[in-house]
């Protein structure tokens, strides 16, 4: 299986940013341990991190043809893109949407994901573990 690992704007500051919030990994840790689940599950992984919203249309988009699943952790663009939402539905591809931090003990703006109900499933506030636990689900989903 391709599996296409969507990041979005601020995430490459994971490990310095609001280590209170976020935890201590970095976003190359939580590669690093999904690339090791990987080749356990025998899944094929690209990793894109952007903090440009068309650049995630755009990684979106070219998944069609490349990849057979997605996890999307969209960051701020969760509570705020429609195109990125209209990009995961015009690919229609099965996604996990990831965040690493509990978005529902949060501020109230982050409680609404635009991007959920078209979502197989949703991990929040696992940390960067959530990564892993996602490309598990994506693997069991075939
Ligand atoms: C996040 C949660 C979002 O609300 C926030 O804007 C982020 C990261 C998370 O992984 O916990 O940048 O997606």
């Amino acid at each position: 299986m391709r599996v296409l690992v969507v990041n979005g704007p601020n995430l490459n500051l994971l490990g310095q940013r609001e280590p209170d919030v976020y935890g201590a990994g970095t976003l190359a840790d939580a590669e690093q341990r999904c690339v090791a689940v990987a080749g356990e599950l025998d899944c094929e992984l690209t990793w894109v991190q952007s903090n440009r919203e068309g650049d995630l249309v755009d990684a979106v988009q070219g998944a069609a043809g490349s990849a057979d699943a997605l996890i999307v952790n969209a960051a701020g663009y969760t509570h705020t893109s429609v195109a990125l939402r209209d990009a995961l539905a015009a690919v229609a591809l099965p996604f996990v949407e990831v965040h690493v931090s509990n978005v529902f003990a949060r501020d109230a703006f982050r409680h609404h994901s635009y991007l959920s109900d078209l979502a197989s499933g949703v991990i929040v506030g696992c940390g960067i573990q959530g990564y892993e636990l996602a490309l598990r689900r994506l693997a069991d989903l075939g």
